[in-house]
């Protein structure tokens, strides 16, 4: 039976990106809208005072006078185990890693742990308004298992994948070239498009893979038409050095995934910091993505992303929150930390451009637009409600708001999980402040 259901808000929502066709042509607003769901798709949207006649007499409409829809934030990087250890103090990448990253992520050997902690890290995504995220499991199988299991009770739009590590990390943490192909495989075949489920091939970065490892991971990759492969790349200057030590045959960091194959369409590389013209221009080339996680690269002292770099290179480009070395599960805050980045660099992060970096470029990263990422009709129903009276500062600064670009900043600079009023997954609520 189809059921028919609206919302009555604001609505803002992204339509192409802005470097293509100019701010003004890359979104669409209605400042009185009605999004109407069928079951777990977008039936229709547009503003109230049309739509309203054509529907059914007696259709649910919520109405929500301070809110403001937008489809459901896409976080094109993050670490689900690595939830109980964010805000870990004083040390760089490679010593924050062996300091206090691989400890806790030994816990995830336990499948009962794994299953807690999933839980958490899906109410506290969802709190935060993301409705698909881009996740890193750890080396166990189990952990990859616990949390695709956790996805498919809310029905969530989820991408995940067991590490691949042989090497340079603890004995208890490491698999083998053999182990971590057969594990990933069957994964694959057990979660990989069940349902809204899909596996990335995960190899933590280049200096915990053998070549062995990462040729398998290639071979993979070339087995299965759409699976993704989701990695590290050029985060902080001395992983960069010990990348060009491990493997002097590599022209640059890139270009040891290139010689394994694991550049592709579904191919996700976190940070991307310090990346020469040619390691762009294979980005480029092979249509794969970067995830710029800017409260990560701030807080464990990595760099500056260089966006326009990237942009003018015509790299796909998704925003991550990267918890644990990130500081926050909010794309909000994430908008916030990535202005400021781009301030660092003497530009002006557009909202507009932040909201489709938030939404439909990270679905365009993910190869995801056609079913995510926008509120078009036909698409799914993931969607989220702003509340322009969450808290008395933003009370206060909104109403001094003069248009829709100036709100999404301030909610962007200082909202938070707060502004969330309430999180839809294909048409269901699964979250409610
Ligand atoms: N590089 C390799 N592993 C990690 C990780 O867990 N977090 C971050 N930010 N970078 C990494
Ligand atoms: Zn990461």
């Amino acid at each position: 039976m189809s059921l028919l259901k609206a919302w009555r808000a604001a609505i803002v929502h992204c339509i192409a990106d802005p470097k293509e066709v100019g701010i003004e042509n890359a979104y669409e607003y209605f400042a009185d809208g009605l999004l109407v769901t069928e079951n777990d798709k977008i039936h229709a949207i547009g503003h109230a005072d049309k739509l309203l006649p054509k529907l059914p007499k007696d259709i649910e409409i919520e109405h929500h006078p301070d809110g403001i829809i937008t489809p459901g934030f896409i976080d094109t990087h993050i670490h689900y185990p690595q939830t109980d250890m964010i805000g870990s103090y004083g040390e760089q990448l490679l010593t924050w890693l062996n300091t206090y990253t691989f400890p806790e992520e030994s816990k995830f050997s336990d499948k009962q742990h794994a299953r807690e902690v999933a839980e958490r890290f899906l109410a506290e995504l969802l709190r935060n308004g993301t409705t698909t995220a881009l996740v890193f499991g750890t080396v166990h199988k189990v952990s990859v298992e616990a949390f695709f299991e956790a996805c498919e009770v809310q029905n969530l739009r989820m991408i995940c994948g067991k590490v691949m590590m042989d090497r340079n990390a603890p004995d208890y943490l490491t698999d083998t070239p053999e182990t971590s192909y057969e594990d990933s495989k069957a994964l694959i075949d057990a979660w990989h498009n069940k349902g809204r489920l899909h596996y990335a091939i995960t190899p933590r970065f280049a200096p915990t893979s053998s070549d062995e490892q990462l040729q398998l991971a290639g071979k993979l990759l070339g087995e299965y038409e759409d699976v993704y492969l989701h990695t590290h790349l050029s985060e902080n200057k001395d992983e960069c050095a010990w990348v060009q030590e491990l493997f002097p045959q590599s022209r640059h960091y890139l270009d040891v995934y290139d010689q394994h194959q694991l550049l592709s369409e579904r191919s996700v590389f976190a940070h991307g910091i310090h990346l020469c013209d040619h390691e762009y221009h294979r980005l480029h080339e092979t249509g794969s993505a970067i995830a710029f996680c800017p409260t990560s690269n701030l807080f464990i002292g990595s760099g500056l992303f260089r966006l326009s770099e990237a942009e003018k290179q015509q790299v796909n480009v998704g925003l991550g929150t990267d918890v644990g070395g990130g500081t926050s599960f909010s794309m909000l805050q994430t908008m916030n930390e990535a202005y400021k980045v781009i301030q660092l660099q003497n530009e002006n992060l557009n909202p507009i451009k932040s909201l489709y970096l938030a939404t439909l470029g990270g679905a365009k990263a993910l190869r995801l637009e056609d079913k995510i990422g926008n509120l078009a009709v036909g698409t799914e129903a993931d969607f989220i409600i702003l509340d322009k009276k969450a808290t008395p500062l933003l009370t206060s600064r909104l109403a001094l708001s003069k248009n829709i670009e100036e709100t999404l900043f301030v909610f962007m600079t200082i909202g938070d999980d707060r502004a969330i009023k309430a999180t839809y997954s294909a048409g269901q609520c699964v979250h409610q402040r």
